[in-house]
């Protein structure tokens, strides 16, 4: 039998120690992933039925499903270069959030109707190396941001994951200036160890 690594037991140990972790399994969710965004909802009620939603960084799919049992008969768009556990309604689009390949079929799946909200959960391959991961993090909120610019219609909602760090407050001020309230939250779920936030943008000004 291949022998796990160190770090790859220490991840088991972790996850069988973490309450959401144990949940998810429990509940047969796909990922812990799913009560960060529950928790997201239930504070800023940003997902609404027949809403039509583009989400970045869906792999495994925590979110995916939460969002299409949240926001049923409207449409979704899950983009991630990993696989997508996904309900047959839902459009998957296997690549990178920013490519030119993954714009244009989204351009070609949203066409003239915006988008009523935008999620982000996308993650960085971590360096280990603070300063970058920082910087390729910001970047991946660009990415969003840029999204917004092109699909999100005017009153539209954003969530991004961020991590705190260099970068982040102006990032949010640049926000502030796009959408009528913008906040910070970090929900339960997400382990209190790591940096990672969540911005919830609400009321797009296009
Ligand atoms: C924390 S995981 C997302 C978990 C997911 N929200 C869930 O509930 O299961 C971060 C994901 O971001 C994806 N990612 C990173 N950069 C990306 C990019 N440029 N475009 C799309 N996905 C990206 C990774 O492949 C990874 O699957």
């Amino acid at each position: 039998m291949a022998r796990r690594s160190k770090s790859s037991n220490r991840w088991v140990k972790r996850q069988e120690r973490d309450y959401f972790a144990r949940q998810a399994k429990e509940q047969g969710h796909v990922s812990r992933a799913h009560y960060k965004l529950q928790q997201i909802h239930e504070r800023f009620r940003i997902l609404k039925p027949r809403a039509r939603v583009l989400e970045l960084g869906a792999a495994p799919g925590g979110w995916t499903n939460y969002i299409e049992e949240t926001c049923s008969k409207g449409m979704l768009i899950a983009v991630d270069p990993l696989p997508v556990t996904a309900g047959a309604e839902t459009a998957v689009i296997e690549g990178l959030a920013g490519d030119v390949a993954v714009v244009e079929q989204i351009d070609e799946l949203v066409g003239d109707d915006l988008l009523d909200l935008v999620l982000s959960d996308m993650a960085p391959n971590i360096s280990g190396v603070r300063a970058v991961d920082q910087a390729r993090s910001m970047d991946l909120a660009d990415v969003a941001l840029e999204a917004c610019e092109r699909w999100l219609k005017s009153g539209g909602a954003l969530v991004v994951k961020a991590f705190q760090g260099e970068g982040l407050d102006e990032w949010v001020a640049e926000l502030r200036a796009r959408f009528k309230k913008v906040s910070m939250t970090k929900p339960k779920a997400s382990r209190s160890e790591s940096r990672e936030v969540f911005v919830v943008a609400i009321g797009y000004r296009r």
